[in-house]
């Protein structure tokens, strides 16, 4: 079966959605899915405590934007089996993957198997991300612009090359190590330690068979999302995470301690620059080589002197991104995923609402090390009763009226406003209202977006 089998039509239908995932990502978009007067039902696996009521008769805070519409299921994101079955027993019309390991399971390939509506890629494609090996080799064939990267498989041609090549390096696992493959190096002997973590002792495992030696480029970051149909991608605003644990981009590296968007680093031409050099050439190449990419395609760009150049992609909606992206959404979510998992999307019908939106991740105490988890949580309603808040859960949990601490990413705070500052203001004071023992947040979330032009900028 392929995605072209399943096209009987879903116009006009009431919609039962399942998303797979159980992040502040997910939450949001339970959070817009349900605001579609088409949805009935939306089901999130695993969820968390954000992406339902919970029992009514046992109380408790409300979680932005969830009726009962929304429910959890426990099944595991990547309990392909699990999944599937529940898609086909509960008669989903359309199943949502969020996080990166169900797709590099298979997930979206066992769903279209099994007649069922994803959105999401199916494996080949999703290499994008899961190979850092095939990106860059897919990225040099369709001549989009990277940074130069020899790939290499055994530890002795990694450090024959890294002595040919001394100064700054960038060392990646080639496989999927949670964000944590990556080793920034200034020096050779920084790079050589770096070969002898990830291909010698394997501290993420096999991720580290295969590594690439790359170009460290220097620029501003920004993560550019689209949604795609497999034939045209319609890109979201421009949006920067804050990947770093404490202010002034200190600390160690964490999953995004916090988004904003649009980022004016990136104007409406290095915008359109960004669509023809690189969204389009993917899904471009993505097709000629046999795999329609249907889904998010997310690139991790860095603006360099020399023009944006792809660090690396992502086959899904970023977290913390998409909870700041979702609530400058203004088109109806569940009608522009159905339209690219039936290969009809028409990017310009895509609606943004003015203004910015913020997201400030309130994290655990320790994160992103050990942290204690079953905190209680108080001050969730009063934070999300400014109609312009909206607290996604990530790491929570439910225990009888209460909600606790379960993960390292706790809530994802956002606020959208008329502009940057107005945002970041409206963010903060819902944070200020929330407390758990230990909560631990970044100060200057968007603050780069208000700061003078950067270098990229200021380019010709
Ligand atoms: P990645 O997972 O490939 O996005 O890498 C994680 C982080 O490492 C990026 O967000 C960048 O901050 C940094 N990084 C990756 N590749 C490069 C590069 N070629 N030059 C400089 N920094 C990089
Ligand atoms: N925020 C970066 C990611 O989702 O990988």
């Amino acid at each position: 079966m392929d995605h072209a089998s399943i096209r009987q039509s879903t116009h006009g239908r009431h919609l039962q959605i399942l998303v797979v995932g159980s992040g502040g990502r997910e939450h949001a978009l339970v959070w817009k899915l349900l605001q579609s007067p088409r949805v009935v039902q939306v089901y999130c696996a695993p969820g968390n405590a954000g992406t339902s009521l919970g029992d009514p008769t046992q109380g408790g805070p409300r979680p932005s934007g969830i009726d009962g519409r929304a429910s959890n299921l426990a099944i595991e994101a990547h309990d392909v089996t699990g999944i599937v079955s529940a898609a086909l027993r509960l008669d989903i019309d359309l199943v949502v993957i969020g996080p990166e390991a169900p797709l590099a399971a298979g997930l979206a390939d066992a769903l279209i198997d099994a007649g069922v509506r994803v959105f999401g890629p199916q494996l080949a494609p999703a290499q994008l991300e899961y190979s850092k090996a095939f990106s860059k080799q897919f990225m040099v064939r369709h001549h989009i612009p990277t940074a130069a990267a020899a790939i290499v498989s055994d530890a002795e041609s990694a450090r024959a090359w890294l002595r040919q090549n001394p100064g700054p390096v960038v060392v990646k696992a080639s496989g999927l190590a949670a964000g944590k493959g990556v080793v920034v190096c200034d020096t050779t002997d920084e790079a050589l330690a770096a070969v002898s973590a990830l291909m010698v002792e394997r501290v993420h495992g096999d991720a580290g068979a295969t590594l690439l030696l790359e170009e460290r480029l220097e620029g501003e970051e920004v993560s550019i999302l689209a949604f795609c149909d497999g034939w045209v991608a319609a890109p979201m605003p421009p949006a920067q995470d804050h990947k770093r644990a404490y202010d002034g981009d200190k600390g160690p590296n964490t999953g995004g301690m916090g988004a904003y968007a649009p980022a004016p680093c990136v104007d409406e031409a290095l915008m359109r620059r960004i669509d023809a050099e690189v969204l389009q050439p993917t899904l471009a190449g993505m097709r000629a080589e046999g795999y329609p990419f249907i889904g998010v395609l997310f690139a991790g760009l860095m603006l360099t002197a020399k023009g944006p150049k792809v660090l690396e992609y992502n086959c899904r909606f970023g977290d913390p991104e998409t909870e700041a992206l979702m609530l400058l959404l203004e088109s109806d979510l569940p009608e522009i995923l159905l339209a690219c998992a039936e290969g009809r999307l028409v990017p310009d019908q895509l609606q943004w609402r003015a203004g910015s939106a913020v997201v400030v991740v309130l994290a655990a105490p320790g994160y992103p090390g050990s942290y204690p988890k079953g905190a209680e949580i108080t001050g969730l309603d009063a934070a999300s009763a400014d109609p312009s808040v909206a607290v996604f859960h990530a790491g929570t949990r439910r225990v009888g009226a209460e909600i606790v601490t379960a993960g390292g990413r706790v809530l994802a705070v956002g606020a959208h406003a008329e502009d940057l500052a107005r945002a970041r203001d409206g963010a903060y004071r819902a944070c200020d209202r929330i407390a758990f023992s230990g909560k631990q947040l970044r100060r200057d979330i968007g603050l780069r977006g208000l700061g003078p032009p950067s270098m990229a900028q200021r380019r010709d």
